[in-house]
């Protein structure tokens, strides 16, 4: 699985938003160790702190299914689901991303060229884990 063929599939997963709310589509793919990929949209809610990112219900769904070894995740979004930029995941995100992946996984913010990759240790520095 390549970054490209992940970034697409990120971009299929943005299709399948729910955001009444705000607008904005997110889509995410998350590349697991073994080569499976589990992707992931926002949902919102009309009482707007239960909403769950992109990122969250992709790794969610994975954990679920017995997933714990990530190789890295794609991510794009934007308002009505057009990307006019980079799409960096929240805070959150970030630190559920920590609770299972390496200082090496692989982030790519897809841009309407292509994507910028970072690493979780670039996004979250110095970050809490026990
Ligand atoms: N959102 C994500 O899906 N992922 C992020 O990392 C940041 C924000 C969603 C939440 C909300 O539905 C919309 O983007 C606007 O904040």
């Amino acid at each position: 699985m390549n970054p490209e063929k992940l970034c697409q599939l990120a971009k299929e997963a943005m299709t399948h938003a729910y955001a009444p709310y705000s607008g904005y589509k997110v889509g995410a793919a998350l590349l697991c160790a073994d080569g499976t990929v589990y992707q992931g949209c926002n949902i919102e809610n009309a009482s707007y702190s239960p909403t769950n990112c992109a990122e969250r219900t992709a790794f969610f769904k994975a954990v679920y299914d017995g997933h714990k070894d990530f190789v890295a995740i794609a991510i794009c979004g934007g308002k009505d689901g057009v990307i006019t930029g980079r799409f960096p995941p929240c805070g959150v995100c970030r630190q559920v991303m920590r609770e299972f992946c390496n200082e090496d996984f692989k982030v790519y913010m897809i841009t309407p060229e292509g994507y910028e990759e970072r690493t979780l240790a670039d996004l979250l520095p110095d970050s809490f884990s026990l």
